[in-house]
C-alpha cells in the first residue's frame, strides 16, 4: 500500500512490551521485538528476535525505503524489489503515448539498458535509530505552547539533523512518536542514483486496475525492480554514467515456493500513518465531515483530469501517476465511510473513553496526572475543527502547480537571505537537490489544458468563502470580486498561462538563483501573484504553526494517559505509524468478509484467466493466457493448489507506505511482496479488527514464473539466490 497522498492535511519513557499481545496487531519498532519473543516464536519465527534489532545486519540490512514505499535488496548488485505501483511514477516518467512503457512493460537485458528513474527517486538504507527525546523537548518548560514551542522543537530537530548529516551521503530526520511524547533520530544512507530495471506489462503489474484495487480475490503481478547505483569508490552520489551498482552487505534469498496456509510471515517496512489513539471527537469529525467532504473534491479532481486528458493522449500519460493516486485515495476513503456507517467504531471509542474516565475516578494519582490534559486536548480539537471548512477551501486555492512553483521559488529567494540554520525546513542547503528535482519532474506530469481546468474548479470552490475569510491579495491580483465571474476569470487565466515562462524547465531552474528584487521586478504573472500574496499567506502559516505548537504540547500528555491506561489493562502499546521502520508479523490466513462467506488465502493462475475479458483492466496478455491454458507451470506448480499461486492473504498489520515490502518467511527468505490491504480492513488505520484485517501479497512463485516464462528475465533470476 503506497503512502496515501492528501492525508489529514488540516491539522521520555522507553516503551517495551512485556504483556501478552492481542492477535497480530502492532507495527513494532525493531527495539521492541525482543520483548515479543514468546509471541514471535509462537507465530513461527525461527530467527532470534534480537537479530532483528541490528539494523545493519541480516535481515534488516537488506530492507530499504523508497520514501513513500518500502523495498529490499535481492542481489549483491543492488537489485531492489518493490511493487509495480511504487515504480509507477518512474515507468510513467519514461513513457509517452507512442512509447508507452506503462502498457508494454520494460526489461533491461543489461546494466547499460537500465533507465533513469523519475527525478527525486531514492533508496534509503536505515543504519541507526537513536532516542533523542531529551534533546528535543528535555529543556522545554511544560507550559511552553503555541508557536514558541513549535519553534523550539524545530530548532532542536534541525540541530540534531545537521550534526547527523555531517557524515557525507546521509540523510537524517527526527521523527515524533506518540504525538511527540518520544523522538527518535533516524540516520539513513541516501542513494541518489536509482534506475528502472524491470516492470512487467501493465496488464500484469496493474491487472484489475482500480476495479480490483483494495479487493480480494486478487490476481495482480504488482512487482517491479530498481537498481541502486553509487560512485566507483562506493559513495552515494548523483547520477553519473561512471557510477556502479551498489553492493549491499546483505540481501534476501528468494524462496521460489511462496508460502502455504498458516505459514509465519513478517514484514519490515515503512508504514506511513495510522490513527489508532485518536479521541472520539476526532473520530466523529473525520468520518462524518473530513472523509465525505474531501472525497467529493477528489472525485471532481479525477473527473476533470479524465475529461481533459482523453485516454490514449499524451496528457493522459502525464497524469497517469496522479490519477492512480487519486483513485486509490477515493476508494480508500469510500471504504472508511462505508465501514464506519455499518459498524460501531464510534460507540466503542466512546466506551473506551468512558472506561478510561472511570479508571481515573478510582485512581487519584492518575487522575491528577491526566485529567486536565485530556480535557484540554479535547477543547483544542474542537477549536481547531471550527476552521476546517475554511482551511479546506484555502487548501483548494493553492493547488495549482504553476502557482505553487512560483510561490516556492519566491520563498526560496526570501529564505536564502537568512543563514542556513535559520531557514524554513525545505529551503535549507540540504534540500536543494530535491527542490531542483521537483522542478525537473514538472513537465512530465503537467498539461496546460488539464491544469487550467483544475485551477478553475479549485478557485470556484475557494470563491464560495465569505470575503473576510479569503486571501485579499489573491482576489485583487486575479480580479475576483465577491462572486466569481467565471468568464472573466477564464480570460485572466488564459492570459496568465500564455504569458508565463515558468512552464520552461530552464527558466524555472534559473529562478532558483534569483534575488528577492528580481522577483519583485518580474513581469511573469505567476511570479507576480506569488509576490503579491506572500505576506498574507505567511500570516496564515504562522497561525497554523501556532496551532501545531498547541498540539505538540497537549497530544503527548494525552498519549501518556493512554499508555498508563493500557499498562493498567495489561495491553502492550506500539506507536502510530509515522513513516519509520516497523516490523509486523502474522500468518497466511483467509477471512470472512461477511456472514456466510469465507475468502480463501490463495488465488491461482486459473482464477486470473477466469477474470480475463480482453478489456482493460482485465486484459491479461495473450502470452500469459496461452501458458495458463497449456498449464505451462514449470517449476512453480504448487501441488496443494494444483496451480501456481498468484496472490495470498496474511494477518500482517500494515498500511500505506508498507507497499513494496518484502514478505519474509520464518527464516527471513523472500516469499513475495505485500502490495495492498483488503477492502474491509481499510478502516483498520483507525480501528484494528483481527477478523477483517488482511494484507494482500504477490507470491514469489508468480513473480518468478512471469519472469521466467513470459518476460525472459533470466538475467535477473541469475543475479538472485533462488531457493527451490
Ligand atoms: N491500494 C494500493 C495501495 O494503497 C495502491 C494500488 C495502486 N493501484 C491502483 N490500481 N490504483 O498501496
Amino acid at each position: 500500500m503506497k503512502k496515501l497522498i492528501l492525508t489529514a492535511a488540516l491539522s521520555t519513557m522507553a516503551l517495551s512490551v512485556t504483556k501478552t499481545t492481542i492477535a497480530d496487531e502492532g507495527m513494532w519498532q525493531p527495539h521492541q521485538l525482543p520483548s515479543l519473543k514468546k509471541e514471535l516464536k509462537k507465530a513461527g519465527l525461527k530467527l532470534d528476535p534480537n537479530d532483528l534489532t541490528e539494523l545493519t545486519e541480516f535481515p534488516m540490512g537488506a530492507i530499504v525505503s523508497l520514501g513513500g514505499c518500502s523495498a529490499a535488496f535481492l542481489s549483491p548488485q543492488g537489485l531492489v524489489a518493490t511493487n509495480h505501483h511504487c515504480t509507477y511514477g518512474s515507468i510513467q516518467f519514461n513513457s509517452t503515448a507512442e512509447d508507452n512503457l506503462i502498457e508494454k512493460g520494460f526489461l533491461a537485458k543489461s546494466l547499460k539498458e537500465e533507465l533513469k528513474a523519475a527525478p527525486g527517486s531514492r533508496v534509503f538504507v536505515t543504519e541507526e535509530v537513536s532516542k533523542v527525546t531529551d534533546k528535543v523537548i528535555g529543556d522545554l518548560a511544560d507550559t511552553l505552547s503555541g508557536i514558541d514551542r513549535y519553534k523550539a522543537i524545530e530548532k532542536n530537530r534541525k540541530q540534531l539533523i545537521s550534526d547527523c548529516e555531517s557524515a557525507e551521503g546521509y540523510r537524517c530526520r527526527v521523527s515524533s512518536f506518540h504525538g511527540g511524547l518520544e523522538y527518535y533520530l533516524i540516520k539513513q544512507m541516501e542513494i541518489k542514483d536509482v534506475r528502472l530495471v524491470y516492470a512487467p506489462a501493465g496488464a500484469i503489474g496493474k491487472y484489475g486496475g482500480d476495479v480490483d484495487n483494495w479487493m480480494w480475490p486478487r490476481h495482480t503481478g504488482d512487482f517491479s525492480f530498481y537498481r541502486a547505483y553509487v560512485s566507483k569508490d562506493g559513495k552515494p552520489v548523483e547520477y553519473s554514467e561512471d557510477n556502479v551498482p551498489y553492493q549491499p552487505k546483505h540481501f534476501l534469498k528468494v524462496n521460489a515456493n511462496g508460502v502455504q496456509d498458516g505459514d509465519f510471515v513478517m514484514i519490515a517496512g515503512y508504514p506511513g500513518s495510522t490513527n489508532r489513539y485518536r479521541t472520539s471527537v476526532e473520530v466523529k469529525d473525520q468520518f462524518e465531515w473530513y472523509y465525505p467532504t474531501f472525497r467529493k473534491v477528489v472525485h471532481n479532481y479525477i473527473d476533470i483530469i479524465e475529461k481533459n486528458a482523453p485516454e490514449g493522449s499524451d496528457a493522459r500519460v502525464k497524469y497517469a501517476s496522479t490519477l492512480a493516486s487519486l483513485n486509490n485515495v477515493e476508494k480508500n476513503w469510500g471504504s472508511m465511510i462505508e465501514s464506519y456507517g455499518k459498524g460501531d467504531f464510534l460507540q466503542r471509542k466512546t466506551k473506551l473513553e468512558a472506561s478510561l474516565a472511570n479508571w481515573l475516578d478510582t485512581d487519584k494519582k492518575m487522575s491528577k496526572k491526566h485529567r486536565d490534559s485530556i480535557n484540554a486536548l479535547n477543547a483544542l480539537i474542537l477549536e481547531d475543527q471550527k476552521e476546517q471548512e475554511t482551511d479546506l477551501k484555502l487548501w483548494a486555492m493553492s493547488r495549482d502547480a504553476l502557482s505553487t512553483t512560483a510561490a516556492n521559488l519566491y520563498r526560496l529567494a526570501l529564505e536564502k537571505q537568512k543563514p542556513d540554520t535559520e531557514r524554513e525546513p525545505g529551503y535549507q542547503e540540504r534540500d536543494m537537490t530535491r527542490f531542483e528535482e521537483g522542478l525537473k519532474r514538472f513537465n512530465r506530469r503537467w498539461d496546460e489544458k488539464v491544469a487550467k481546468e483544475l485551477y478553475k474548479y479549485f478557485i470556484t470552490e475557494y470563491a464560495t468563502l465569505p470575503l473576510e475569510q479569503r486571501v485579499k491579495s489573491f482576489d485583487k491580483t486575479m480580479g475576483i470580486g465577491e462572486k466569481l465571474d467565471s468568464a472573466k476569470f477564464a480570460k485572466t487565466l488564459n492570459q496568465m498561462f500564455a504569458n508565463t515562462k515558468l512552464t520552461d524547465e530552464k527558466t524555472r531552474l534559473d529562478w532558483m538563483n534569483k534575488s528577492v528584487e528580481d522577483f519583485k521586478n518580474s513581469t511573469d504573472p505567476f511570479i507576480q501573484l506569488a509576490v503579491a500574496t506572500y505576506d498574507e499567506n505567511y500570516q496564515r502559516e504562522l497561525k497554523s504553526k501556532q496551532r501545531s505548537g498547541q498540539f505538540q504540547q497537549l497530544r503527548p500528555k494525552y498519549m501518556a494517559a493512554m499508555i498508563d491506561y493500557y499498562d493498567y489493562l495489561g495491553k502492550p502499546i506500539y506507536a502510530d505509524a509515522n513513516s519509520t521502520l516497523r516490523v509486523t508479523y502474522g500468518n497466511v490466513k483467509g477471512y470472512s468478509p461477511k456472514d456466510g462467506v469465507y475468502s480463501m488465502p490463495f488465488t491461482t493462475l486459473e482464477g486470473l484467466l477466469a477474470k480475463h475479458t480482453g478489456e482493460e483492466p482485465f486484459n491479461s496478455p495473450e502470452a500469459q493466457n496461452k501458458l495458463i491454458k497449456e498449464r505451462e507451470y514449470g517449476r512453480y506448480l504448487d501441488k496443494s493448489l494444483d496451480s501456481v499461486q498468484v496472490n495470498y492473504l496474511t494477518t500482517v498489520d500494515i498500511t500505506g507506505g508498507n507497499s513494496g515490502s518484502s514478505t519474509l518467511n520464518d527464516k527471513a527468505e523472500f516469499v513475495g511482496l505485500v502490495f495492498d490491504g483488503n477492502y474491509e480492513s481499510i478502516i483498520g488505520d483507525w480501528d484494528y479488527d483481527p477478523n477483517l484485517k488482511r494484507g494482500i501479497h504477490v507470491s514469489s512463485a508468480y513473480m518468478l514464473w512471469v519472469m521466467e516464462h513470459i518476460d525472459d528475465a533470466h538475467n535477473l533470476i541469475k543475479e538472485m539466490t533462488v531457493i527451490r
